[in-house]
């Protein structure tokens, strides 16, 4: 796993401890039927707010938002578009053995993001009993990515 770091709870910063409490905390809010799979999203905003969201799905499957891009849409409705990290944490009726990575929609969205603030964006995914942790990069996520950059250059 290049650019990718697996680590335990207890290699955690504390800030880092406390954006994915609140991820693990904003699973509760999930509106998720279907899947019964819970997810939380927590952002650390550059000025160090932290932004939660939860998924969100619909009768017609397609339709549903991810728990990342919902907490991207609030962050930028209350003004924050510059992020350095987001966490992402899954709850199921029984526990969820990996680590829940972004999907490729969501990758897209933080690429674009990181990219137009400049900056890196780390990510912390987990899996349900935070005994599986990743600790990466938005560009380590998606190389190669399309992005701002690429309708000007
Ligand atoms: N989901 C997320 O919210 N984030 C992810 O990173 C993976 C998938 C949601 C979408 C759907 O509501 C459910 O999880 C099952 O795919």
């Amino acid at each position: 796993m290049q650019g990718h770091k697996r680590t335990s709870y207890n290699g955690l910063t504390g800030e880092r401890r406390k954006l994915l409490a609140e991820a693990e905390r904003a699973t509760s809010t999930a509106y998720a039927p279907y899947s019964k799979f819970r997810v939380g999203a927590a952002i650390l905003t550059q000025s160090g707010k932290i932004i939660t969201g939860s998924n969100v799905e619909n009768a017609a499957y397609g339709s549903t938002i991810c728990a990342e891009r919902a907490a991207i849409l609030r962050a930028n409705a209350m003004g924050y578009r510059s992020f350095e990290a987001i966490a992402v944490i899954a709850k199921g009726d029984a526990p969820i053995k990996q680590p829940t990575a972004p999907c490729g929609a969501c990758r897209q969205m933080l690429y674009e993001l990181s990219s137009s603030a400049g900056k890196r964006l780390e990510i912390i995914f987990s899996n349900s009993d935070k005994s599986k942790i990743v600790i990466t990069t938005i560009a380590a996520l998606l190389p190669f990515g399309f992005g701002p950059s690429n309708l000007t250059e």
